[in-house]
């Protein structure tokens, strides 16, 4: 009698629930499909995925216009090709998105396709590197690095470094340059501050240079390769333009047994500061890391948040950044890093 009683309230509670879980879908279904009418399409264009950094600022972005907050992305990775760039573009203008995030792979080239936006009535974020533009309102703001001033950072740390004396006269210094993606706002304003720096120090020269894309692939390449054209000893400052780069060069002196880093000739400078390079960083193997700072995500939704409420918004939004040596990392701050 017990037993017949209990498989009977248990075949009840099945027909409560199976009746609680139907009725759940179905009302679940309904809100999405009146919320996705609702939501605000935005299109993001990056340039590709050369770097761990760029992948940071795809999450970044992708979580700062979540369907939870009313956005719809549309996210497109042009493959390291400007064209493919340009195409996107064109796709999410006959789209009709609502806004589009522009992540230039190169400054020039974007006034075409940014006057066709600007035509449909589409408001263009340009974020991380800036666009070179005959006229500025083709887009609406900008967020992203100032790269001059990273770059300017990273000479700073080295006319200290190697003027022990404090009188502005630095020692003599051979320097290897690994540049980024030429033409890009982060190559273009990270090597124009090492130029600078070349003209004020007429004992500063540069005795290898080469573009490694911002890949690690390359850059070990270009340092494998100068290292069979410069003697190792002659080598006294690594100028790499991102962390990648950086690895990548690291991997180069490591197979050559060439030492480097702290309490060696060779002193590594590099950008971006991933956790990969932090690490690296703290054990001496990269002398100075100048951030980069890819989580744009919410400065990008501040702005269109503010355009959407018809606010006037900044033309020119720098991230914040950071500078960091050994010294001032520990295992617990680089963990809890985002990227
Ligand atoms: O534009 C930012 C640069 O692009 C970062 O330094 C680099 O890692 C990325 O690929």
């Amino acid at each position: 009698m017990f037993r017949k009683k209990r498989v009977l309230s248990f075949i009840l509670a099945c027909i409560v629930l199976a009746t609680f879980i139907s009725c759940g879908a179905s009302k679940k279904s309904e809100v999405t499909e009146e919320e996705s009418s609702d939501l605000i399409v935005v299109g993001f264009s990056q340039p590709g995925a050369e770097s761990a950094w760029r992948v940071a600022l795809t999450d970044s972005v992708k979580e700062a216009f979540s369907e939870s907050k009313g956005y719809k992305l549309i996210y497109k990775d042009g493959q390291s090709k400007q064209d493919n760039q340009i195409r996107d573009i064109r796709t999410f203008i006959q789209q009709g998105v609502d806004y589009i995030i522009l992540s230039p792979i190169v400054e020039t080239g974007w006034d075409t396709v940014l006057s066709e936006a600007k035509q449909a009535g589409i408001p263009v974020i340009i974020c991380d590197r800036n666009v070179n533009v005959s006229n500025e309102a083709l887009y609406t703001a900008f967020v992203g690095s100032d790269f001059k001033s990273q770059g300017e950072a990273a000479v700073s740390y080295l006319e200290k470094m190697y003027d022990s004396d404090g009188d502005g006269v630095t020692e003599d210094l051979n320097i290897v340059h690994i540049q980024g993606t030429l033409e890009s706002s982060a190559q273009l304003g990270r090597s124009k501050a090492l130029a600078k720096a070349m003209e004020e120090h007429n004992n500063w020269n540069i005795i290898a240079e080469d573009c490694g894309e911002f890949t690690k692939a390359k850059a070990r390449e270009i340092m494998k390769n100068t290292l069979e054209e410069v003697d190792a000893s002659d080598i006294d400052v690594l100028y790499c333009e991102n962390d990648e780069e950086a690895m990548g060069a690291i991997a180069a002196l490591n197979e050559a047994g060439v030492k480097y880093g702290v309490g060696s000739k060779i002193t590594v400078v590099s950008f971006d500061a991933t956790r990969n390079a932090l690490e690296l960083c703290m054990n001496g193997q990269i002398n100075f890391v100048v951030e980069c700072n890819p989580l744009q995500g919410p400065y990008l939704y501040n702005i269109v948040n503010m355009l959407n409420q018809g606010k006037t918004v900044p033309k020119i939004t720098y991230v914040d950044e950071n500078t960091f040596t050994p010294d001032e990392l520990t295992e617990d701050y680089i963990q809890n890093r985002k990227y």
